[in-house]
């Protein structure tokens, strides 16, 4: 399984990046607003800074709806950096986009995803990677885990090679119930990647250990 850091952050992403685990990044608009990123300039020089520091895919969502302007976004996107993936929603005109960049060679991440039915489509267009929202489908009372588990299921038997990337991941264990699910990637904030290394029993064993070399040194 995949670790894609889920932010916009600089000094997140290069927190992740040294941990030697990362393997690429995904944003958002709501992400690239939070750091403070305005005007076209700024978000190109953005997504340039980001490829060039983690060696891996990075997600750039379009924010055009419309067939055409997709396309032409998703082709400036793709122009900033060869590791760009061309982030589209999932809805109708979205659907046509993923077909376009799939039969155009640029990788897509079909984003917003909530459902099988959706994940089907996505998949049937062509696109790179799918990405069901899990905490947000758990913040509507449903359980985001069991989609990703429904999604790989009907992958595996159709054959379809579109990787499920877990995103909207809320804490360690949805990384945990991930991998166990058969997702192919997940995205996280940085806190659930750096939770995963917890273990009260750790910490009281390694101050035993420290305590007790003292005793031989
Ligand atoms: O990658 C999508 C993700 O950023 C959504 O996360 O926490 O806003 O539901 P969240």
């Amino acid at each position: 399984m995949k670790f894609f850091i889920d932010t916009a952050d600089l000094a997140q992403i290069k927190e992740a990046n040294d941990l030697g685990i990362l393997d690429g990044v995904t944003t958002n608009p709501s992400l690239m607003a939070k750091v403070g990123i305005k005007g076209e300039e700024a978000v190109t020089n953005h997504y340039k800074t980001i490829a060039e520091l983690v060696d891996g895919d990075v997600s750039a969502e379009v924010v055009s709806t419309e067939f055409s302007a997709i396309v032409e976004e998703g082709k400036k996107l793709h122009a900033i950096h060869p590791n760009i993936v061309v982030k589209v929603p999932m809805i109708k005109d979205g659907i046509k986009a993923l077909k376009w960049f799939s039969d155009n060679g640029i990788k897509t991440n079909c984003t917003l995803v909530f459902s099988a039915g959706q994940a089907i489509l996505a998949a049937k267009a062509g696109a790179n990677y799918v990405s069901p929202f899990i905490g947000r489908i758990d913040d509507a009372s449903w359980d985001g885990v069991e989609l990703i588990a429904q999604i790989a299921n009907i992958y595996a038997i159709q054959g379809w090679e579109t990787e499920i990337l877990a995103a909207s991941i809320r804490s360690s264990l949805h990384i945990v119930k991930c991998a166990e699910a058969g997702a192919d990637v997940i995205t996280s904030p940085l806190e659930p990647i750096l939770g995963l290394l917890k273990h009260p029993l750790t910490d009281i064993g390694l101050a035993k250990f420290l305590s007790d070399a003292k005793t031989f040194k």
